[in-house]
């Protein structure tokens, strides 16, 4: 007989039952140790495909495979016990149609073992969505700031400014909820718009640069560190890791040079007879 101790992993289900209630805490984690952390205090991790700017060093998402994100995927688990974990599908993999995104998306539910995946994209995934959720798929939708259409939108430009603008992302976030998507992200939206989308969807919203009218927040986790070299206006920095990794590397060096590292803590003796 086994016995259940610990508490079980967040569905999307129970996220999606978060409207309007308790905030919804989120960070990105493509790590097993991180997620370990991540995983005490989030409600869901997404393994985003943000990965491939903030680990690779690439200058979009666009070159990040189904590879990439299945790997790290399967690190995320490993490392964590109770969060919902969300995997991106990256660009390419989703976007012909809907039995090309079933397909990928099984493949990373399978070789993952992740609970829901997320696809950017407002009305025009719809139909995409709503056939993945009948099929068993969780999606998370994501409208607003798209960072895999930046050749199309010109930029990673902050949405919503014009009435137009925003009459679009109202329709597309509408288009997304009703599809089926358990909850949205709503990435660099003027607070206006993501503060009217969040009143009139069912789905919860998970604002990135979407101010606190959201039902939650998202940021990736190496830019609330204070790890990556440069961030957006919109993330706040939690941590300085940058300046305590660059202490501890040049403290190590030092230690190496002056030959003090390592000592004799560290070093091995023969056993005494
Ligand atoms: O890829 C990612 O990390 C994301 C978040 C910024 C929402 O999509």
């Amino acid at each position: 007989m086994s016995m259940q101790t610990e508490k079980r992993r967040t569905t999307a289900v129970d996220i999606a039952a978060r409207k309007g209630g308790e905030k919804i805490v989120s960070l990105t984690a493509y790590h097993a140790h991180t997620a370990g952390i991540v995983d005490r205090y989030c409600d869901f991790m997404l393994v985003g495909d943000s990965l491939g700017m903030v680990m690779h060093g690439l200058e979009t998402t666009l070159p990040v495979t189904l590879e990439m994100m299945i790997l790290q995927g399967r690190a995320v688990m490993r490392g964590s016990k109770q969060a919902l974990v969300v995997v991106d599908m990256p660009f390419g993999s989703y976007e012909e149609g809907r039995e090309q995104a079933f397909r990928n998306a099984a493949r990373v539910l399978k070789e993952t073992g992740a609970g829901a995946i997320k696809v950017e994209g407002g009305a025009h995934m719809a139909d995409t969505i709503a056939f993945l959720v009948r099929r068993g798929v969780p999606v998370m939708g994501h409208v607003g700031l798209t960072p895999q259409s930046v050749n199309t939108m010109g930029g990673f430009r902050v949405q919503g400014h014009s009435e137009e603008g925003q009459k679009l992302l109202e329709a597309d976030a509408r288009a997304v909820a009703d599809a089926g998507a358990f909850a949205i992200v709503l990435e660099g939206i003027v607070e206006p718009v993501a503060r009217a989308i969040t009143g009139s969807i069912a789905a919860p919203t998970i604002g990135i640069g979407a101010s606190p009218a959201c039902d939650g927040q998202i940021l990736v986790l190496e830019d609330m560190l204070g790890l990556s070299d440069w961030a957006p206006k919109f993330v706040k920095r939690f941590g300085a890791l940058r300046d305590h990794i660059e202490a501890a590397v040049a403290a190590y060096a030092g230690e190496v040079k002056a030959g003090t590292f390592p000592g004799p803590e560290q070093t091995y003796q023969p056993r005494k007879r």
